[in-house]
């Protein structure tokens, strides 16, 4: 791809392939590169400008290939090295830039590195590469500390020489030790493996967990309510420590070296955004998840309060915001917005019963949602799904559940099965074109039969589909000039609405109160998530217009 575009990055819309779930072309039931090659027309013509692939690597799949066995190689149900190298070209040939998905806090139990730290003994340099401590307490028999797995359960697992090693996730994924310089060099160099091959850059798991707290001190009593909240208090012995900016500033030293610069986005979950933004330092990392905003209620006080903070605080490093409604690991925004405000909730375990749920109201509030989005200055991330409004899945059968959190919580928590179902295209029943007719294999995860109302292709003829809406806004935000990068400023409104211009004489007004709002004088419809009434924009509708 040519460097015309070397600030891509800015405000390009990005849309996450979650490869299990996307297309599965050899008919196993699950996603594979060869899906994911079919479809690129589907992603070009949608209008987004890169695809962020999660991980595509060998991997048991104990936590959906989070897990990885081996960094440099393709899973092969997904397909091969020579699979992946085509799909690559073939979405640069269509402008699309590809992103993959790094996990550098921790590998699969089956890397040759921790088989290699189990056959050797305690002390040796094998074991140094992860987390190896002997245990406390009498014989050793308790954990060396009181860290909980983001998972639930202990972070510990004792190995049958006695000796315990860390994992802040599933058992099966033990934590590396980034104050080892071997850990260190690997992943440069793994890094340069995949640029070599073209890739555009690398979404970062956990990157800020990598580093520990040397004398791994207890945590004590702390108010952690699972996986992905901020830490509660500063000096955290194992989230957001200072060390992981010295590793950033190597890897964007790694990218820099290359003529077109691929980039970063960080997965960090911060307590602040100030904390968030020293991420974003001009030699670190380019962009990082804007989780405040995917956890911000349908409010629009709440709202413009984290635009204003996430646009300024990463104004001060010179990078640009980001901003996301949904990814692999929270449930899908139709199904929050469709339920009693719960600020701050995004998983299942922690928003109001399934029974609240109004599913006409959440999907009417995500295509509001989706306009808000698109129109805010910087970049934006579309979880495969969002564009058909796919909900979350809440009544898999438990014997289908794969995420490790329902084992690990004691089946107290179903975890994240339900927003990772396979994807429907076509037809009236399962597998709705996700797989081929005749496939040997149902789809991983069972799709529901209502799925047949949101499919690709029943929404390429709606009109009025959300995926329609999508392909709107996305061609226009890339022919008009004031969306993409830029300024945003707000207009008097009434309460609970937010309304915004971006200059070029573009605005944005959401409608979050109960009651119609009149429109701007004298302005004009660019594009709604919803019908007007009359010369009113109803409550959960959003619109663009020339003012
Ligand atoms: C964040 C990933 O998005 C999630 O899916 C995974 O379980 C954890 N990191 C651990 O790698």
């Amino acid at each position: 791809m040519g460097t015309a575009g070397a600030s891509w990055w800015r405000d390009a819309v990005v849309y996450q392939v979650y490869i299990r779930s996307f297309a599965d072309a050899n008919g196993d039931g699950v996603g594979d590169i060869a899906g994911i090659r079919s479809r690129l027309d589907y992603l070009r013509d949608l209008g987004v400008d890169a695809l962020w692939i999660n991980p595509w690597y060998p991997s048991p799949m104990a936590d959906g290939g989070y897990d990885v066995a081996d960094y440099r190689a393709v899973e092969p149900v997904f397909g091969t090295a020579d699979e992946a190298a085509a799909m690559i070209e073939e979405a640069h040939a269509r402008g699309l830039r590809v992103i993959l998905d790094i996990v550098p806090n921790h590998t699969s139990d089956r890397h040759a590195w921790f088989q290699a730290a189990l056959a050797s003994p305690p002390g040796s340099r094998e074991r140094a590469r992860y987390w190896f401590r002997p245990g406390s307490g009498p014989g050793g028999a308790e954990p060396p500390n009181d860290w909980q797995s983001v998972f639930g359960g202990p972070a510990w697992t004792r190995v049958p020489d006695g000796e315990w090693y860390l994992h802040l996730f599933d058992s099966s994924q033990p934590d590396l030790n980034w104050d080892n310089e071997e850990v260190r060099a690997e992943f440069e160099d793994v890094l340069r493996f995949w640029f070599d091959r073209g890739v555009d850059g690398f979404r970062i798991d956990v990157a800020n967990g990598l580093v520990k707290q040397p004398d791994l001190p207890d945590l004590g009593p702390h108010d952690e309510e699972g996986l992905l909240l901020p830490p509660s208090r500063p000096d955290h012995p194992h989230w957001d420590r200072d060390g992981v900016h010295e590793i950033y500033r190597g890897w964007r030293r790694v990218a820099d070296s290359y003529p077109e610069p691929p980039v970063f986005v960080a997965e960090a979950w911060s307590p602040s955004p100030e904390r968030l933004a020293l991420y974003l330092r001009p030699d670190e990392l380019h962009t990082a998840f804007n989780f405040d905003y995917l956890r911000a209620p349908w409010d629009a006080d709440a709202l413009r309060k984290v635009i204003d903070e996430s646009l300024a605080t990463v104004a001060a490093v010179g990078a640009p915001a980001t901003w996301v409604l949904s990814n692999h690991d929270v449930a899908r925004h139709v199904s929050r917005l469709g339920r009693p405000l719960t600020p701050g909730a995004y998983s299942l375990a922690h928003l109001p019963p399934v029974d609240t749920l109004d599913r006409d109201l959440g999907t009417r509030r995500a295509r509001a949602a989706a306009l808000l989005m698109l129109a805010l200055p910087g970049s934006a991330y579309v979880y495969q799904g969002d564009e058909l409004g796919l909900w979350e899945v809440e009544d898999l059968p438990d014997e289908v559940r794969q995420d490790p959190t329902w084992e690990r919580s004691g089946h107290t928590e179903v975890g994240r099965d339900g927003c990772r179902v396979p994807l429907p295209w076509s037809g009236s029943r399962a597998p709705f074109g996700f797989s081929p007719d005749g496939a040997s294999a149902a789809p991983w995860l069972p799709q529901p039969a209502d799925f047949a109302s949101v499919t690709v292709q029943a929404e390429e003829g709606d009109p009025g589909s959300m995926l329609n809406l999508y392909r709107n806004a996305l061609r226009l935000r890339r022919e008009h000039p004031a969306l993409g990068g830029g300024e945003i400023t707000w207009l008097p409104a009434g309460p609970d609405v937010l309304a915004f211009s971006r200059g070029h004489g573009f605005a944005c007004v959401v409608n979050l109160s109960q009651a119609p709002v009149p429109l701007p004088d004298g302005s004009r419809l660019l594009l709604a998530s919803g019908p007007l009434d009359g010369e009113l924009l109803p409550a959960d509708t959003a619109a663009w217009l020339t003012v």
